[in-house]
């Protein structure tokens, strides 16, 4: 699907800095559409985006190196306003003609910054506040053709702008909340500096997404995997309200769900949208394709074949199918290297089971594709999704399979729904589910002895996984009060047959993973 046309768009040079999705989220945020794009993207390319300014992120690397990312030289013939973050205001002004010096002191952390000239980047910042610092390099030689609009203690050219050429520069991160005032600069620039307006809104983007997909697919026939999870909801709702009856939703029952899971889907799209909705079991196959299976990636491996085969086939029974929509979200585009990839961008394990081959022969639809993941959120509240769909924990694709360590049989698939089913409902009631980004039982392949009247068991070992994530890249065990904890364990001892002691997993990623599996 390409992209949208905005009628004011911000495009920030990624130079790997690692805010860089911070920065292109605090101008969506101010209400202006913002990419990220290639570094060297050259100024034709920036010209058809019709820009109404440009930033240049910060990044990991000195301007000295060898191989420090550069952009198009030409950057200032657009005439448009610059902004420049960290390494990029070093790029900026040294494409301005500045030398730029290896800093005495490097800065990282907070620093307090006094603005000696608030007439247009700084307007309405007190004038001593506080900044977050973390650079190596500092300008700060700069020539007489700029301006210094704040300095800190050990940097005179803070914020700079140029006499002539419409360039701004900051040393800090107006991005990161530890610079309290830095979305009033951001906004200053946005709207004093590049004249943008207010305007981009997520319901907007659902009538533009909604025109673009009718126009990409006329009277054809689209079909989706729903899973249940955010992303692929939303793009249900969305398609739903964008072609309605020429949409079909396929939902496949892999053996491997959660405690009711299949029918709270069921009824979460029944009651909520007027979508046509295939469920298809195949539980049987699943299971017999893992039947002995202790490996993992054997495990995924399986999984993901038969999900194919059943989605083939599922999709044969519907004439006419053209289109297969995905719920591809932004960081998977920039990640995989498809979109704007950034020079230092991560590369990301895909896991992704439910990824379709192209084999298949659809044209793919994705409308998520420029979208963050709380953006998605905001999505799905604008199309009407409920909280609890909006808000739930992700989960993987090969589902209760790779919680399950070693070999998955019906009895320990039984046993591992209903612990999960005690431990989501203890955190709901706690009010832990929304302080969470994932809580979930894992069954582990060994007995322990516990003592009941007066005998000896051996019984299975539950441990508990709750994790406190932003991206999912990195994660932290949730500090869980222990209250909680008790009575989790006590719950899951005394109701799951079969279980005699439940562990608390306190290990963060990395080194650690999400899932056992
Ligand atoms: P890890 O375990 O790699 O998980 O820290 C990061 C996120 O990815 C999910 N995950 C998967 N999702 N298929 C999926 O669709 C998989 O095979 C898979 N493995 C992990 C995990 O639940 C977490 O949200």
């Amino acid at each position: 699907m390409p992209s949208l046309p905005h009628d004011q768009v911000i495009p920030i040079l990624d130079f790997g800095s690692q805010y860089v999705q911070l920065i292109a989220r605090r101008v969506r945020e101010a209400g202006v559409f913002s990419i990220l794009v290639r570094p060297d993207i050259t100024i034709e390319e920036l010209k058809a985006m019709n820009p109404k300014g440009l930033i240049l992120s910060g990044g990991p690397s000195s301007v000295y190196e060898k191989n420090a990312p550069k952009c198009d030289p030409r950057l200032f013939d657009l005439d448009i306003p610059i902004l420049g973050i960290c390494y990029g205001m070093q790029v900026g002004s040294q494409l301005l003609g500045a030398s730029i010096q290896s800093a005495k002191a490097r800065e990282y952390g907070r620093a307090r910054l006094n603005i000696l000239d608030s007439s247009d980047l700084l307007e309405g910042i007190p004038q001593q506040t506080t900044v977050w610092m973390s650079h190596g390099d500092q300008a700060d030689a700069l020539n007489e053709d700029f301006i210094s609009l704040a300095s800190t203690p050990t940097c005179p050219f803070a914020a700079v702008k140029h006499k002539v050429k419409p360039f701004f520069g900051v040393q800090f991160h107006p991005e990161v909340t530890h610079t309290p005032h830095g979305i009033d600069l951001l906004s200053n620039f946005l709207y004093h500096i590049c004249d943008c307006q207010n305007t981009w809104r997520m319901a907007n983007f659902v009538e533009q997404v909604a025109q673009q997909v009718h126009e990409q697919v006329g009277d054809g026939r689209v079909i989706c995997g729903l899973s249940g999870g955010v992303d692929s909801s939303v793009v249900a709702a969305l398609l739903s309200k964008a072609i309605g009856s020429q949409l079909t939703c396929i939902f496949v029952d892999n053996g491997l769900l959660r405690k009711n899971e299949r029918q709270m889907v069921e009824t979460m799209v029944r009651d909520h949208f007027d979508i046509d909705l295939r469920v298809v079991d195949a539980t049987k196959e699943f299971h017999a394709d893992l039947a002995g299976i202790e490996d993992p990636q054997e495990k995924r491996k399986r999984i993901g074949h038969r999900f194919i085969e059943v989605f083939k086939e599922a999709s044969a029974d519907i004439p006419g199918i053209r289109f297969l929509a995905q719920g591809t979200l932004y960081p998977d585009v920039i990640e995989s290297g498809h979109g704007y990839s950034g020079a230092a961008a991560n590369i990301k394990l895909h896991h992704n089971v439910g990824g379709l081959p192209e084999e298949l022969g659809f044209e793919l639809i994705e409308p998520l594709r420029e979208l963050f993941k709380d953006e998605v959120r905001k999505l799905g509240e604008v199309l009407g999704l409920t909280e609890q769909m909006v808000w739930r924990h992700p989960f993987p694709g090969p589902g209760l399979a790779v919680r399950i360590l070693g070999d998955i049989t019906q009895e320990k698939l039984e046993l591992l729904r209903d612990a999960d089913e005690i431990l989501l409902e203890e955190i709901v009631a706690n009010n832990l589910y929304r302080r969470t980004a994932q809580v979930f039982a894992v069954l582990l392949p060994i007995q322990a002895v516990g003592v009941m009247g007066d005998g000896r068991t051996y019984e299975s070992v539950v441990a508990i996984r709750a994790v406190e994530s932003q991206d999912f890249m990195t994660a932290d065990w949730a500090r869980i009060p222990y209250d909680v904890l008790a009575t989790i364990s006590n719950r899951i001892i005394n109701e799951v047959r079969g279980v005699n002691r439940v562990v608390y997993d306190i290990s963060s990623k990395p080194p650690a993973t999400i899932e056992w599996e």
